[in-house]
């Protein structure tokens, strides 16, 4: 199966393939108003500003995480899993970018065995490097391991035997029409992967929830980019022109709820080994910024997503048209938002930019607190 699609192939090619599958999009359900959940309804009502409406509370999300951990990536796998009323994470698929694919596994792997999730948890190996471009780490804002500040055991158990981007398939062909919620953290090279080689797996999907981009902000890993969207441009211009509900939690939305010291401090106080975990790989994120910026405090980023997936009545948004830059000298990687509606281009995603900071650490704080 994997043989259909090649990764290496040139860069013209693979824009060919992913313009025919932009163009085919037309026919499947925009925002799948056809879905009947609330994730389609609402994302399809309009373009004003509005609460995050695209998910309602309440309702039990199946959903997969696709990630690169990662520090921050690995406190949102932690706040996911203590939510288990709202979030049935049914997987893990990892993907080359904070650091090489044989370390987001395996951090991973480490993620679920601190929230004894070893055995129910399974984690797939996806993509080793973007779809057209070389790989560009952030091992320098990491660590050389993904997890910097915090002790690294040897992984309980092993990754599951499927790749991640078949296992992809297989699931969204398995599953009911728009059912499962996809919440991604790291490029988006294994989405794109799967949606390439089988366009229909989209009808499984209920929404996808990224971390990504920037707009109000500007770039974190050059001035125009942000580092999900720049290591693999051509994997988010598919994604983002497949058709699926997106919502977007951007650089905007991450520099408002700052990780702070006395953030941390109640999540330390849990005294738990989840709490303790989270709380000293946001205090390492945060000496990075101060030996960086000079200033005590770093953005939260992915968890801005798995919170949004909890609480959704903390975020605001608003329905847009986002284009990625694929071909920019400078701004590669750009996410081109039309705010005011020049382009005349439909919406493809809701972009949040408003969050309640202090009821997201709390509801972060009483996430971790349900597990050990
Ligand atoms: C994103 O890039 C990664 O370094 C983080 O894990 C996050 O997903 C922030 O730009
Ligand atoms: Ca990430």
């Amino acid at each position: 199966m994997m043989n259909a699609f090649d990764p290496t192939q040139d860069r013209r090619a693979f824009l060919r393939t992913a313009m025919g599958l932009a163009a085919g999009a037309s026919a499947w359900p925009m925002l799948a108003a056809a879905a009947g959940g609330a994730a389609a309804a609402d994302a399809a009502s309009g373009t004003s500003s509005s609460s995050a409406t695209a998910l309602q509370s309440g309702a039990r999300r199946s959903v997969i995480i696709d990630c690169d951990p990662g520090q921050d990536d690995a406190i949102a796998i932690l706040f996911a899993l203590g939510a288990s009323e709202r979030l049935d994470v049914r997987a893990i698929t990892t993907v080359a970018g904070n650091v090489p694919l044989n370390l987001t596994e395996r951090n991973a792997r480490i993620v679920r065995d601190w929230a004894e999730r070893t055995q129910s948890l399974p984690v797939y190996a996806g993509c080793p490097r973007p779809l057209t471009r070389e790989l560009i780490t952030a091992a320098n804002v990491h660590g050389k391991t993904g997890l910097e500040g915090v002790p690294l055991h040897e992984p309980l158990a092993p990754l599951a035997p499927q790749h991640a981007v078949a296992f992809l398939i297989d699931a969204l062909r398995a599953a009911p029409p728009h059912s499962v919620t996809l919440c991604a953290l790291g490029p988006l090279t294994n989405l794109a992967t799967a949606f390439t080689e089988a366009p229909e797996i989209r009808n499984g999907i209920r929404e996808i929830v990224l971390m990504g981009g920037a707009f109000f902000e500007r770039g974190n890993i050059t001035p125009a980019a942000e580092f999900n969207i720049y290591v693999d441009p051509q994997a988010a211009q598919v994604v983002f022109a497949s058709g699926v509900p997106i919502v977007v939690l951007p650089r905007d939305v991450a520099v408002k709820a700052p990780i702070t010291p006395a953030r941390i401090a109640p999540i330390r106080a849990l005294g738990n080994r989840c709490g303790t975990m989270a709380a000293d790989i946001m205090a390492a994120e945060v000496a990075y910024q101060k030996g960086r910026r000079g200033v005590e405090e770093a953005p939260m980023y992915d968890p801005c997503a798995t919170g949004y997936l909890i609480e959704p009545s903390l975020f605001k948004g608003r329905e847009v048209n986002v284009m990625i830059e694929t071909v920019g000298e400078w701004t590669l990687g750009e996410t081109v938002v039309d705010w005011s509606g020049h382009s005349g281009r439909k919406p493809n995603a809701t972009w949040i930019t408003e969050v309640d900071a202090d009821g997201f650490y709390a509801a972060l704080r009483a996430r971790l607190a349900t597990l050990p």
